[in-house]
């Protein structure tokens, strides 16, 4: 169950979203804020949140269960924290924070031509350069770090909603008040290996694509953009206090519901046995981050047993979490995609495979392909009937 453990790292919940709201993007005037225009989760969704306890209660628990506790995060500030012109905490006075003999709101710190693109009604950038924009942030992550949090993914910041010193000024407080946290950004809609390189030193996970459904053109779609992430070298370059990844964004397996649906219906995922283990190849062949997207309660018998295997768990966890060594050696791990329409048999000549593994010796390798089990011994070309949108994912002793 080693790869359980990884997926389960984290309980993550979005702080803005509420229950009778649909789809999440039309925010405005329906969120809940404190008195410094800071967000709280919905006390009708989050009873244990009553009396401003915000995810204290949930997080105790989450961890109590031994997991770690992360929720999502928008950039900026809320568009009814400017509306409402909420002062701003300072935090080392514990009053409102002034400067230059006046007392800052949070009017004076929105920036409202730079709305968040894909929910343009809801938040709003901010101007981080101020003093006051500075002192709202850091209000902020003090008050959702004192709930426990393991793990922070901030939206709309990055790819085309770029913003630089939020960022920065986030990582910065983020190390200084709680090193541990795992600091993670979402695009919006798309990144550039460009825009990553960037942040990158900044964060540990960004995701470079925009999101990931149960459709095989989604899948299809993040075999190029992992390419060009792999060739920039971004995969497991320098990061917050250790390194960070590009993030392919989740495995959408299982007991789902579809984009934007707060409460279901419920059903099963609509990609077949062949187009989840693609995803889940790709995924740890790019060593992405493992994030399970659907209900962990009621998984389908592949998506337990598949995720419980110890030869895939171990491949899985060796390529996604150790830099592609196993434990125990050096296995090397090759994979083969058909991402057309109908089956392929796809063959590599050994000699090639030498190419782009220098200096180890191939010929005469025992291993298996995971998915199958089977056993295989490398010869001269290595070959694989593959399904259509399917996958052989071979892993060799070394
Ligand atoms: C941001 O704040 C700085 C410092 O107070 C100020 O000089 C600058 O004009 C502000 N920028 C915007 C876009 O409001
Ligand atoms: C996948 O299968 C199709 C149809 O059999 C074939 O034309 C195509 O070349 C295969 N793709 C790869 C990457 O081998």
């Amino acid at each position: 169950m080693k790869f359980l453990s990884v997926i389960s790292l984290c309980f993550f919940l979005c702080l803005c979203v509420h229950r009778d709201l649909s789809g999440g993007s039309n925010s405005r005037g329906s969120d809940t804020i404190d008195e410094w225009g800071r967000l709280h989760p919905d006390a009708k969704r989050w009873p244990s949140s009553n009396g401003w306890k915000g995810f204290k209660n949930v997080a105790d628990k989450v961890h109590e269960m031994g997991l770690k506790f992360g929720i999502h995060l928008m950039a900026g500030i809320s568009t009814q924290a400017y509306d409402s012109n909420t002062p701003i905490l300072d935090t080392k006075t514990g009053k409102a924070y002034e400067e230059s003999g006046k007392t800052w709101h949070a009017k004076d710190i929105g920036i409202p031509e730079r709305a968040c693109k894909w929910m343009d009604n809801g938040f709003m950038a901010l101007n981080v350069t101020s003093g006051a924009g500075k002192a709202f942030l850091r209000s902020l992550y003090e008050l959702y770090i004192s709930w426990g949090l393991d793990f922070v993914k901030l939206d709309c910041v990055f790819g085309e909603d770029l913003d630089f010193e939020e960022i920065s000024y986030v990582s910065q407080t983020l190390k200084e008040i709680k090193p541990s946290i795992v600091f993670s950004l979402s695009p919006g809609v798309k990144a550039t290996p460009n825009m990553a390189k960037v942040i990158n030193g900044l964060v540990n996970t960004y995701r470079i694509a925009g999101d990931d459904w149960d459709k095989w053109s989604d899948v299809a779609s993040h075999f190029d953009v992992a390419r060009d992430f792999g060739a920039a070298k971004l995969i497991g370059a320098q990061g917050l206090n250790g390194k960070s990844w590009p993030d392919l964004d989740m495995l959408p397996f299982g007991w789902l519901t579809d984009p934007a649906d707060n409460e279901g219906p419920h059903r099963l995922t609509n990609l077949n046995l062949e187009e989840q283990q693609s995803q889940m190849t790709l995924w740890c062949m790019a060593k992405s981050p493992i994030m399970y997207g659907g209900d962990l309660r009621n998984l389908d018998s592949w998506t337990k047993d598949g995720f419980a295997s110890t030869d895939g768990a171990r491949a899985w966890v060796a390529t996604g979490n150790n830099g592609g060594q196993s434990p125990q050696g050096q296995d090397i791990y090759i994979a083969f995609f058909n991402l057309s329409d109908g089956g392929a048999t796809i063959s590599v000549k050994v000699d090639n495979l030498a190419k782009v593994l220098p200096g180890k010796k191939l010929r005469g390798l025992q291993g298996r392909e995971v998915w199958s089990l089977k056993s295989v011994t490398l010869g001269d070309v290595l070959s694989a009937h593959v399904a259509p949108h399917g996958c052989a994912l071979f892993v060799f002793d070394y």
